[in-house]
């Protein structure tokens, strides 16, 4: 099968499609036809080898997680998925799978859920990270409630938009940043305020507020410490955390990584009702990923890049 694969760390010119023979499916694993994959910021940086010293990859690597797909065969330890079925997942190498940016993955089975309803493949394949993300930081880490004020940076995002929409469906007030045609989206999202980080530091004008959930980092993370009432949670998906400041303004702070189990379960959940939607912005087929990686690292396509095998 075909598989977009690095052998070193390097620019878009170590990608290559190679021809790779997948073992039959062991344990827990699943085997599934690949019918769309979807780049995340976490993917450049992989292929790059910035983030080698805590998540090494093992050459020949193939790259991609977020994944959907068709059950092709199951371990003898799988019991929640058969052949034929319509699953969505995480598929990295980092978490046991074979990597998303191929014809065929193995994927453990406790990475996969069923995709809900008529949900596309490449609709479903764009929300896994970015919606587990956005769902374990708004339900979990933050623990929202109506009536609190939360701040969400980058509201025009992948994470940042699924968790406009998730805290607005807990009844929060929610204000957020973004540029462009990213401040229509997150109006429609429903955010009740939007700042075009452009133009205004939102700094200046944000006080008492409860909750943060920080998916820019850099001065915008640095900034929300200055925004928060006493008692308030800041919780950040890219930066590191000053413990130091969070304790002498009375928070609590975050660094939020790896999911809870079963939050993919519940991510599957709002998808079926709709209360959180998929923006796929294009689409690209395998043997042209390394334009997708341009265009997410040029930051050029607004809504999810799928990669099609
Ligand atoms: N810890 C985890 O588990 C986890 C999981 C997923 C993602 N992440 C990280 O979370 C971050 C967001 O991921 P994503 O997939 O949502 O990325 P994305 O879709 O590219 O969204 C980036 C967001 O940042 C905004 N932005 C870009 N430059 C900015 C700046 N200089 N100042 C303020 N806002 C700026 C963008 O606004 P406009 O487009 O409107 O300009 C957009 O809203 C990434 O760093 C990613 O690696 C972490």
């Amino acid at each position: 099968m075909r598989a977009l694969q690095i052998t070193e760390y390097g620019d878009n010119s170590v990608l290559s499609v190679t021809d790779v023979l997948l073992a039959a499916p062991t344990g827990d694993q699943v085997l599934i036809d690949v019918e769309a994959a979807a780049l995340n910021p976490l993917d450049a940086t992989l292929r790059a080898g910035y983030a080698q010293a805590l998540m090494p990859l093992h050459f020949p690597a193939t790259l991609g997680g977020d994944v959907a797909g068709v059950v092709a065969a199951v371990g003898p330890d799988v019991t929640g998925f058969a052949v034929g079925d319509r699953v969505y997942g995480n598929a990295y190498t980092l978490l046991g799978g074979s990597g998303a940016f191929a014809e065929r993955a193995l994927v453990p089975s406790g990475n996969l859920a069923r995709i809900p309803g008529d949900l596309s493949f490449t609709d479903a394949a764009s929300m896994p990270v970015a919606g587990t993300t956005a769902v374990e930081a708004i339900d979990h880490s933050l623990k929202l409630r109506p009536g609190q004020k939360v701040f969400i940076s980058g509201g025009s995002g992948a994470v940042g938009s699924a968790a406009v929409q998730l805290a607005k469906l807990r009844g929060a007030h929610v204000v957020t940043t973004a540029s462009g045609d990213g401040l229509d989206l997150v109006r429609e999202l429903g955010a009740d305020a939007v700042f075009d980080y452009t133009s205004t530091d939102f700094a200046e004008h944000l006080r008492d507020v409860d909750a943060v959930l920080d998916a820019v980092g850099g001065a915008s993370l640095e900034k929300s410490y200055g925004i928060l009432k006493r008692g308030g949670t800041l919780v950040t998906v890219i930066g590191e955390i000053d413990q130091a400041k969070a304790d002498s303004l009375g928070l609590t702070v975050i660094r939020q990584g790896a999911q809870s189990d079963g939050v993919l379960a519940e991510l599957t959940g709002y998808l079926a009702d709709g209360a959180i939607t998929p923006r796929v912005g294009c689409t690209f087929p395998l043997e042209e990923a390394a334009a997708a990686f341009a265009a997410i690292e040029s930051r050029s396509v607004r809504g999810k890049i799928i990669v099609v095998p």
